[in-house]
């Protein structure tokens, strides 16, 4: 049997994890809001019409931070349809996903869900259709007290207190091809600039992220990054990231494609440090990888769906153990990136490319990967310690060496634990992992 070593030290310490790294991400796609969070037809539903039983497995996974409502979605989105009376919302097409939508659900009840799920509230702002006014009404809406036409407006619709969204997006894959308005990263940052002062002119506490690269696989990456955070580096708090790997990704390795993951969130870090130095500023910018799973099972048969459905079965991938492991390294990268990576969000929640399944009348259901991020979201909170790893490696076409461990502990100093999180990415063979605990003094395996 193959053998591998690690070593763990309190003293080692990579940062304090942010309880926001164990977000995740609910659009308006598919069936992740209808008959996902929202199904009045189904009999767990409660008066608003949320599944208690999706509500309880979110708790479960104490889901800290919910990105809404897109996505692809957010950049043809009118949010203004989805409040006041049902009756009054119209249907429109969803041009990200080529559905119908009812408007049924809106930020309202979005916010009343995340409240009942214990979640903190992060919104992103339609920069592709949208205009900075538009987005400074929807801010004016949701954070402005009263006396105004759009806070008396959310008054009037049942919430008489500010839903006090604190985090905010400046659009969402703004470089993207399939974006609906895609601009360039001059026109983003500049857009994006004007959109962010109104904002924050009418809410100076809220924190804002810009859309960095939503793939490496772009050729605009990472020079994308550098003229967005050139313009918008005073302006925000955070750059978001996004990426899925899946078999169809040509990038070697399934196992080891979270290695892109890595070289990726560290070459976000450089890029973003280029700026520090070039803008002379003390600040130090926290990244969001606001958007990653594996996403791939479901691909071929989402290009048979025909157009116009309302709440269309997409991106719903059944995911394997493989799938499982893959997820459990992306979580272990992520916290080796603790101390820079501050925010991330599983994309998504429910239905699709999710952790939680379900279907009108039936029980909610977990899939392989609802556990990595379980444990991730249970053990990682507290200090991410690095993990001094002896490991054997194979050779990948794209990744070079590869070790056959990936490891990273987090020590929660309340409790007295350390956890280990580890992977071992040879499916063939297991892999035997003795730990060196003598610098824990005190501790024993639990
Ligand atoms: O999560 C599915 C889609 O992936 C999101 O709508 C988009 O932001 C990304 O491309």
């Amino acid at each position: 049997m193959k053998q591998a070593k690690c070593m763990l030290d309190k003293d080692n310490i990579i940062g304090t994890t942010d309880s926001r790294l164990f977000g995740a991400l609910i659009e308006h796609l598919g069936r992740g809001v209808y008959s996902g969070i929202y199904d009045p037809a189904d009999p767990s539903a409660d008066v608003q019409g949320f599944r208690r039983d999706v509500l309880d497995l979110v708790r479960q996974l104490r889901v800290s931070v919910v990105r809404y409502p897109g996505g692809n979605f957010v950049s043809g989105y009118h949010w203004s349809d989805g409040i006041g009376p049902e009756e009054d919302r119209p249907a429109r097409l969803n041009l990200a996903w080529k559905s119908l939508e009812s408007n049924r659900f809106g930020f309202d009840e979005f916010v009343d869900w995340a409240k009942k799920a214990g979640a903190e509230t992060m919104a992103a702002v339609n920069l592709g259709t949208g205009t900075p006014e538009d987005a400074g009404y929807l801010v004016e809406y949701c954070n402005h007290p009263s006396g105004t036409k759009w806070s008396d407006l959310r008054r009037k619709n049942g919430h008489d207190q500010p839903h006090n969204i604190k985090i905010w997006c400046l659009g969402n894959e703004m470089g993207g091809y399939w974006q609906i308005g895609r601009l360039s990263a001059e026109d983003y940052g500049k857009k994006a600039m004007e959109t962010a002062k109104m904002m924050r002119l009418i809410d100076p506490s809220i924190e804002l992220l810009a859309c960095g690269s939503s793939t490496t696989r772009l050729s605009s990456y990472p020079e994308w990054d550098r003229v967005v955070l050139e313009y918008l580096y005073d302006q925000i708090d955070y750059i978001s990231i996004h990426h899925y790997y899946g078999y169809d990704n040509e990038l070697g390795d399934y196992l080891g494609s979270f290695v892109d993951m890595d070289r990726f969130i560290r070459t976000i870090i450089a890029t973003t440090d280029y700026v520090k130095a070039l803008k002379r500023t003390p600040k130090i910018l926290g990244l969001s990888f606001d958007e990653w799973n594996v996403w791939f099972h479901s691909r071929a048969a989402d290009r048979q769906r025909p157009p116009w459905e309302i709440a269309p079965p997409l991106l719903e991938d059944i995911y394997t153990m493989e799938d499982a492991l893959l997820v459990g390294a992306m979580v272990i990268t992520l916290l080796r990136h603790a101390d820079r990576v501050k925010m991330a969000c599983m994309a998504q929640l429910v239905n699709v490319i999710a952790p939680i399944m379900t279907q009108t009348g039936d029980a909610a259901w977990r899939q392989t990967i609802f556990y990595p991020y379980l444990h991730g979201s249970r053990f990682g909170r507290g200090t991410a310690l690095d993990v001094d790893v002896q490991s054997p490696t194979y050779h990948d076409d794209t990744f070079d060496e590869v070790p056959y461990l990936e490891a990273v502990a987090t020590w929660d100093e309340a409790d007295e634990r350390v956890t280990l999180f580890a992977v071992n990415r040879d499916l063939d063979s297991s892999l035997a992992l003795e730990g060196d605990i003598r610098a824990l003094e005190g501790y024993h395996v639990v």
